[in-house]
């Protein structure tokens, strides 16, 4: 060996090292030190150099295996088949050298149709149905042996225990994803944080985490989806087609992502890539990239597999979600109602397309968990237009004598005191509206678009006329006409904007009582207990009078919120802004405009029934907001159902609906009925 060879041998048996270590860490551990993009590069640069050195390709390197080993925890299952990886694509180019390869396996002259999927973000599973009945399900392990998780599998919505309709086939391995979407993964790390448990680091390691529980009924309780993609073994009238499977699984009553398209040759695998790429914000599940595949079966017979990847198929992957940075410090943030949250700022890196700087570590307690410290390396997470948050640290990364993050016995903004109230994780400035880092929030929440709606006043003005002394408190707003000229000498504000800023405040005067009681911040009340509260007293002056028993006589007011309504009402800072509000002329926010049905309660005494996941708003969410329309939302389809919102993958309620006739609409179709406050014209 020269020394170039002897140095590129000793990158690639540092390379196998690193890849084995960190697949064992990713597929058995569900406990990634790496992003997903860092065991990408190292895998890629692992495949490079065996390439140019074909004489070191060996069975044993990582580059020739799938997955990890399994555990020990659950019994072995040996797949009649083997379950294989899938070689990744990054650039356009080898989108074509794959296309090219294929063309060649085929001796094919013209475009190659292929059926093009997303590549789900979750863990393969293998299920063994015999005439129809679920008889065992597996996780892939190292492809040829994996783990068996009948039971655990069998309490995930949407599996079928039992396949219904035609031909099916006396043996059928069906192969798929599980994941858990985006919502349950969100609520399911909120509750984690309220109990002050590490969250899951990614939806990805909640589906993994949730499905090896050695008892089944911890997996249970998790939101767990599952979406069909192959087969493995099956005896039986077999397609012709992917699509043709895809058909046929759902018409037996498997769950199949409507997300699939056949495509033909690059510059359909490209505009497909395209298109989900935009919708990648939108989707209600992870998704890391796109699989293409041979859409006629014989041609991947003729095509074949290598050891670890079918010569048929490939993954086209996206922009990651998740990359590695430094921290260089941690500055601490002051919410609307006093939270402290610590924000890690960052060496800048993009991610998913985006550059960022900071990213949330949530809470102290969290931190704590995380074992964060100055100048650690770590993994950071930003999916979709949720916040950048820190995931977890390189340990091994860790530079000697990192400092720790000290927790802050004071409001970093006012000084005044913190505490960390019983029960809860979060600390807290007592401050009130007294700090400034609260009414500055609280300004932003009382103008913001679901509160008084004032049109004009973002972040950036806020802060400039709380910094130029033109407003100090939410009422100052209404008292801005006097100071035109001051504003419209403001940065960047011409005297058409000010007008329209005037306009937009003297238009939030209109506001009824409910949205006002929403605007104000009032620590637990959203939107529809606002509502709830406006509608049960009427006026300011009765709920202001209201003892906290007759609180919680209002609909789903309970002695949490109705405290915190009491305390609020209570508090000698909150009357005299209540005062100085009250000496605005021409306001409306002191009553409750009377409502008629078909205006603000458009589904007044109606029954409405969720299903499926939702990728926009949380259950939570949609729940209270069809609640503020005066729906009924119930689990369960019935005769009395007036209306079925189905999510992405909605299960048997759809049927359901279907069958009994019942107006089904999409997530799309809720959000503009949310937004119109009235139903379309058509369902009358
Ligand atoms: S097909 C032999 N289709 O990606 C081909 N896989 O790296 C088998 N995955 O373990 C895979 N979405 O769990 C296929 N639409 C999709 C997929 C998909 C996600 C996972 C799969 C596999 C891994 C391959």
């Amino acid at each position: 060996m020269n020394g170039e060879e002897q140095e590129a041998w000793q990158r690639l048996q540092w390379l196998r090292q690193q890849v084995r270590y960190h697949a064992d860490r990713y597929h058995r551990l569900d406990d990634p030190e790496l992003s997903d993009a860092a065991y990408d590069r190292l895998f890629a640069e692992l495949l490079q150099l065996e390439q140019r050195y074909p004489q070191w390709q060996n069975a044993d390197s990582p580059t020739q295996r799938v997955g990890a080993k399994p555990g020990s925890r659950f019994a072995e299952v040996r797949h009649g088949l083997p379950m294989l990886s899938l070689d990744n694509l990054f650039a356009a180019e080898d989108v074509v050298g794959f296309d090219r390869r294929i063309r060649e396996g085929l001796a094919s002259v013209g475009l190659v149709s292929y059926l093009a999927e997303p590549k789900l973000d979750g863990v393969a599973l293998s299920l063994l149905y015999r005439q129809g009945q679920l008889w065992r399900a597996a996780t892939r392990g190292d492809g040829s042996v994996g783990e068996e998780i009948t039971e655990q599998v069998k309490t995930i919505q949407g599996i079928p225990h039992q396949l219904t309709g035609a031909a099916l086939p006396t043996l059928l391995e069906v192969r798929g994803e599980v994941y858990m979407p985006l919502a349950g993964f969100a609520d399911w790390n909120e509750q984690a944080r309220e109990r002050g448990e590490k969250p899951f680091a990614n939806p990805r390691n909640a589906a993994s985490g949730s499905l090896r529980q050695l008892d089944a009924t911890i997996t249970a309780g998790r939101p767990l989806h599952f979406f069909a993609h192959g087969c493995g073994q099956w005896q039986g009238e077999y397609p012709e087609t992917h699509a043709q499977m895809l058909q046929r699984f759902q018409a037996w009553g498997l769950p199949v992502c409507d997300w699939w398209r056949a495509v033909e040759g690059v510059e359909g695998c490209l505009a497909y890539y395209q298109a989900l790429e935009q919708e990648r914000d939108r989707l209600p599940f992870e998704v890391d990239g796109v699989v293409y595949k041979v859409n006629c079966l014989a041609d991947r017979e003729r095509l074949g597999s290598l050891a670890r990847s079918p010569r048929w198929a490939a993954a086209h992957k996206f922009a990651p979600r998740e990359e590695q940075t430094v921290v260089l410090g941690v500055d601490v943030q002051v919410g609307r109602t006093g939270v402290l949250t610590p924000v890690a700022r960052l060496q800048a890196v993009a991610v998913g397309g985006v550059t960022i700087t900071n990213a949330t570590l949530h809470n102290f307690q969290e931190l704590a968990l995380k074992d964060v410290r100055i100048g650690d390396t770590v993994l950071v997470r930003r999916a979709g237009d949720v916040i950048p948050e820190v995931v977890s640290v390189v340990q091994s990364a860790r530079p000697p004598g990192a400092p720790t993050i000290p927790v802050p016995t004071s409001c970093p903004v006012c000084g005044g005191a913190v505490q960390q109230q019983e029960g809860k994780v979060a600390l807290r400035c007592l401050a009130g509206l007294s700090c400034p880092a609260q009414r500055k929030e609280a300004i932003k929440h009382f103008v913001s678009r679901r509160a008084m709606d004032i049109d004009g006043l973002g972040d950036r003005l806020i802060d400039l006329l709380l910094r130029e002394g033109l407003v100090e408190d939410l009422a100052d707003l209404f008292h801005l006409q006097p100071q035109r000229h001051r504003l419209a000498a403001l940065e960047r504000l011409g005297d058409k904007s000010v007008d329209n800023l005037l306009r937009a405040i003297e238009t939030a005067k209109q506001r009824h009582l409910g949205q006002f009681l929403f605007a104000l911040g009032i620590r637990e009340v959203g939107e529809a207990t606002a509502l709830n509260l406006a509608r049960h007293f009427a006026s300011w002056q009765a709920l202001q009078q209201a003892s906290r028993e007759e609180l919680q006589g209002v609909a789903e007011v309970g002695t949490v919120v109705a405290e915190q309504v009491w305390q609020f009402v209570q508090n000698g800072a909150n009357q005299r802004l209540i005062h100085r509000l009250q000496q605005i002329e021409g306001t409306h926010w002191w009553q409750m405009v009377a409502e008629t049905a078909s205006d603000s309660q458009p589904l007044a005494g109606k029954t409405v029934v969720l299903t499926g996941t939702l990728s926009q708003l949380t259950r939570q969410e949609a729940k209270a907001r069809l609640e503020g329309l005066g729906a009924r939302v119930s689990g369960s389809v019935s005769d009395r159902t007036f209306l079925l919102i189905a999510g992405a993958a909605p299960g048997s309620k759809r049927q359901q609906a279907a069958t009994r006739g019942i107006r089904v609409i999409d997530e799309e179709q809720l959000l503009s009925l949310l937004q119109q406050k009235r139903l379309p014209e058509s369902w009358q």
